[in-house]
């Protein structure tokens, strides 16, 4: 897919690896100036490197306010604008696959902190920014699980199902300031976490990507560049009479079925 972004300034969240970095690649390849924002700055400083000059990096916690406001305020004053933030950081548990009766306090606040908080803090300060200018595009990372339930990730679940709502609130708000707010909800994706689970020798992994795919009418996982793709849609000047949508990038699991255990 290729769209014009030129002179456009982007923020990405999550950036280091994964989904983000496919994002923000697909963005700078495009022509867009790209922040590579993340905990990980080392990591995002070499994704930010390979695009030349298209790309700069940023440590930033999205849950963290103070480092929120400061690197917002950081790019607008060295790139002068920002038109296009990815909210796309995000963070589950592998450890606590538990039902609510079990599930911990801390890693509720913790995956919550990160997964919503960290999502409304970036949007808050970016939009800030993009209502004075008068223009503007969001794009939300939810997943398939903030559409359809699932047991054994309470938090995370509903962390992705109030970004979709969010993306709705924040589209009918900003909607007057020329702001498009959208959501892409992956399904499973391979990234460096998930292909030790889909390329795993070890049976129970085996098992679980079986049971994982059954609900997948595609029977395969996607790729990062398929779901970059989507958000690069959403970012294109073309798409300008799109607002509030989740669009799932899924293979077809939520047109087919709704349960899941993994
Ligand atoms: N991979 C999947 O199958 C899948 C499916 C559905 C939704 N998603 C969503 O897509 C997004 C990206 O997922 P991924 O699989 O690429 O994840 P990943 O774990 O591979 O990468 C996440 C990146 O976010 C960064 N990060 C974590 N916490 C952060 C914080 N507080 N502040 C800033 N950066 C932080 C990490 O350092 C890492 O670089 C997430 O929102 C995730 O929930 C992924």
């Amino acid at each position: 897919m290729k769209v014009d972004l030129t002179n456009q300034v982007a923020l990405v969240t999550g950036a280091a690896r994964g989904i983000g970095r496919a994002i923000a690649d697909q963005l700078a390849t495009n022509g867009a100036r790209v922040v590579y924002a993340d905990l990980d700055f080392a990591t995002a400083k070499t994704a930010a490197a390979a695009q030349a000059i298209s790309g700069s990096a940023l440590a930033m916690d999205v849950s963290s306010e103070t480092q929120v406001e400061a690197g917002v305020a950081q790019i607008i004053q060295e790139q002068g604008r920002l038109d296009i933030l990815v909210n796309n950081a995000g963070i589950n548990t592998m450890k606590h696959r538990v039902n609510i009766d079990q599930f911990p306090l801390e890693e509720w606040q913790r995956i919550l902190s990160v997964d919503l908080t960290g999502l409304f803090l970036v949007s808050r300060a970016a939009s800030r920014h993009m209502v004075e200018r008068k223009s503007g595009r969001i794009v939300n990372i939810s997943s398939v699980l903030g559409v359809v339930p699932a047991r054994l990730q309470c938090a995370f679940t509903t962390a992705k199902a109030g970004v979709v709502q969010l993306t709705r609130t924040m589209a009918i708000e900003l909607a007057p300031s020329n702001i498009l707010v959208n959501c892409v909800a992956p399904g499973s994706t391979l990234t460096e976490g998930t292909k030790q689970l889909f390329y795993s020798t070890e049976a129970i992994m085996q098992e679980r990507a079986k049971r994982m795919l059954s609900h997948v009418p595609l029977n395969r996982p996607g790729t990062v560049e398929e779901i970059a793709h989507a958000v690069l849609f959403f970012a294109a000047p073309e798409s300008s009479y799109i607002t509030g949508q989740t669009l799932c990038v899924d293979g077809g699991w939520t047109a087919g079925g709704f349960l899941r255990d993994f």
